[in-house]
């Protein structure tokens, strides 16, 4: 492997080529990334229409001390549905109420997690005939036992109209699996709404689950593309995923069905929860908009006007000063300073649909007038052949087998030069090669990766998909990163993006590979560190089942040699190539750092048969 590394021989990767896709699919946000821990908080999953299901809400008590309706009398107006309990048991008289009470509970989703130590905020919402006196508490998953408690004292005349109620619950112990329960032993009719209970302890209090939020900020990310893929399409555009509706205070949200992957959310996670996760990981947003096309119906472009207006009112809201109206909003919402939002994807795989070019258009002509600098992302692939409408990026989507992905690290090699940019926005190996995340599916992305990497003069972006799951609503397998109410870890995927996590905006060095072995690929950075040190890197990984050895021969050093002290080699592998991680075996495949024994100019090295490996060479 020879590597040029002399000064101003090497060519600048872009600032922005590996960062991370976000779609709520498998839960992601909505009972994962957003920490929100109520599941229906406000009543709405069931529909609009009355009765609806409360599930996941349950009830304490049987029909002869409470009976448990829904109506549409709640103080939203996006969001009508409350719901109504009528104690008929009391603390004294004739029937007097079980000890503990009657009430409702609400298990979050699969288990809220509450840890001893932790401050938890509960909201609800509140109306009644008379005064009230409740409980508010997190309990085991039976009830039995109490994490933590408060109680909510009120007049009549304080509780006549809807009222706010707050409460800090501090747990006294630790259970993943909790419940949040709302008793009373009072007679008399209570309404509630919107029922909320979070973490005090969220990423920069922005009501991110820390733990998650940390998996990402270790593989710095350059971008955050969201909401979706499919999320953003809908099977049937009613239910696609609408900016306006997800943005204003979170009890006014009405949420909505995904109806691709299947779950409610209350979109607490909305538009300005993923533009302020972008600025809180220093990532650049790339906001996915719906273009007026789900997976089964379109608008028709001579009707495609109010959709076009819905997403400038969004980049308004995104970049618009305090005068405008939909910047003023982003304000009162706490982000004065406008989001740096300079991407936006136009519909997610639509290419090829009726509709997409007559829309694109529509939505292209638009956007460019109004913002001249928003760089613009059509769904349609240039890689192959010119497309027939102007863009500044283009999607590339690509799931497939671990051999044709590894393959694939060619893809770009002769792809025009001219044209607009490459954006591979969803990669991974899937099928039976990646089970749930296997080091096989892991190193044919490495691969890849490294093709991007070779290849980023024409590739701008690239990201893995999907990022998260909930591991009780796999809808969609693999993923990078695997988590419950409270545990987490990255797959073989994820730890092969730690490999890339310096290289958007390094310099990538000449090096040529002479073997006769089709099993490995290799490349080579050098970028400084915070200290200002630099480094080289070089990654190799071998996808073949024989070890391969290598003469790493590094030139234009100067000074002319590389530090041993600081210089360190990092592998990626397990015994069988199959072998995935897992709650038990959380890193039983991520990468091994060690200090590198000898390291110079010329190196003798070994590459693992099924290994991804990195040397850190100090200059
Ligand atoms: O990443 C999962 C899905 O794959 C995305 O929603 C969609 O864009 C693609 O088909």
């Amino acid at each position: 492997l020879l590597i040029d590394a002399s000064e101003g021989s090497g060519r600048r990767i872009p600032d922005t080529l590996f960062g991370i896709f976000f779609e709520e699919i498998n839960h992601a946000g909505t009972g994962g990334l957003w920490a929100e821990l109520v599941s229906n908080r406000g009543f709405e999953a069931g529909g609009a229409n009355i009765p609806s299901n409360i599930d996941p809400w349950s009830i304490i008590g049987d029909e002869s001390s409470l009976i448990v309706s829904t109506d549409r009398s709640s103080c939203f107006e996006r969001n009508k549905v409350a719901l109504r309990m009528e104690v008929l048991c009391d603390s004294e008289g004739a029937h007097i109420c079980p000890s503990g009470g009657v009430g409702i509970y609400n298990p979050g989703f699969w288990g809220m997690n509450i840890e001893q130590g932790k401050s938890y905020k509960v909201v609800f919402y509140v109306r009644s005939t008379g005064a009230i006196d409740m409980s508010v508490s997190f309990t085991d998953s039976n009830g039995f036992s109490t994490l933590a408690s408060a109680n909510i004292i009120a007049s009549a005349s304080d509780v006549s109209n809807w009222t706010k109620m707050e409460v800090i619950l501090e747990a006294k112990s630790t259970n993943h699996n909790s419940r949040l329960q709302l008793t009373t032993t009072k007679k008399g009719v209570v309404w509630f709404d919107q029922v909320s209970a979070m973490p005090l302890d969220t990423y920069k209090g922005h009501g991110f689950r820390k733990d998650l939020v940390d998996m990402l900020t270790r593989i710095k990310p350059r971008f955050l593309r969201f909401p979706g893929g499919c999320f953003v399409e809908g099977e049937w555009l009613r239910n696609a995923f609408r900016w306006k509706e997800s943005i204003g205070p979170w009890e006014e949200r009405p949420g909505h069905f995904g109806d691709v992957w299947m779950y409610w959310t209350d979109d607490g996670l909305g538009y300005f929860e993923f533009l302020q996760l972008a600025d809180d990981l220093d990532a650049l947003p790339i906001w996915v908009f719906n273009n007026g096309i789900s997976h089964n119906d379109q608008v028709d472009t001579s009707s495609i006007l109010p959709f076009v207006q819905e997403a400038l009112d969004g980049l308004e809201f995104a970049r618009g000063d305090l005068n405008s109206k939909w910047g003023a909003v982003r304000a009162a919402m706490g982000h004065p300073e406008p989001f740096d939002l300079r991407y936006v994807a136009i519909g997610n795989e639509d290419c090829g649909k009726k509709n997409y070019r007559g829309n694109y258009l529509k939505f292209y002509d638009a956007i460019r007038r109004a913002y001249p600098d928003i760089k613009m992302i059509t769904n349609c692939d240039g890689s192959s052949r010119p497309l027939d409408h102007p863009a500044d990026m283009y999607d590339f989507h690509i799931y497939t087998s671990a051999s044709n992905l590894f393959s694939m690290t060619h893809q770009f090699d002769h792809t025009s030069r001219n044209g607009p940019k490459a954006f591979v926005s969803e990669y991974a190996v899937t099928g039976k090669d990646a089970g749930t995340g296997s080091l096989l599916a892991a190193l044919a992305e490495a691969g890849f990766l490294i093709g991007l990497e070779k290849n980023s003069d024409i590739v701008q972006m690239a990201s893995y998909a999907p990022l998260f799951v909930n591991t009780n609503d796999r809808r969609w397998n693999p993923d990078a990163i695997v988590f419950n109410s409270s545990q987490h870890y990255g797959t073989p995927s994820y730890w092969v993006q730690h490999f890339f996590a310096e290289s958007s905006g390094a310099t990538l060095l000449n090096a040529a590979l002479e073997t006769n072995s089709s099993s490995l690929v290799a490349s080579a950075i050098t970028w400084k560190n915070s200290e200002g040190q630099s480094y080289i890197r070089i990654k190799i990984v071998n996808f073949g089942s024989t070890s391969v050895n290598l003469k790493i021969s590094v030139s234009g050093l100067d000074p002319n040699s590389v530090e041993l002290s600081g210089s360190t080699k990092t592998i990626l592998t397990s015994a069988n190539v199959m072998d995935e991680n897992s709650f038990k075996e959380p890193e039983k495949i991520a990468p091994i750092q060690t200090l590198l024994e000898s390291a110079d100019k010329e190196m003798a090295v070994q590459v693992l048969p099924h290994s991804f490996t990195s040397f850190d060479l100090l200059k």
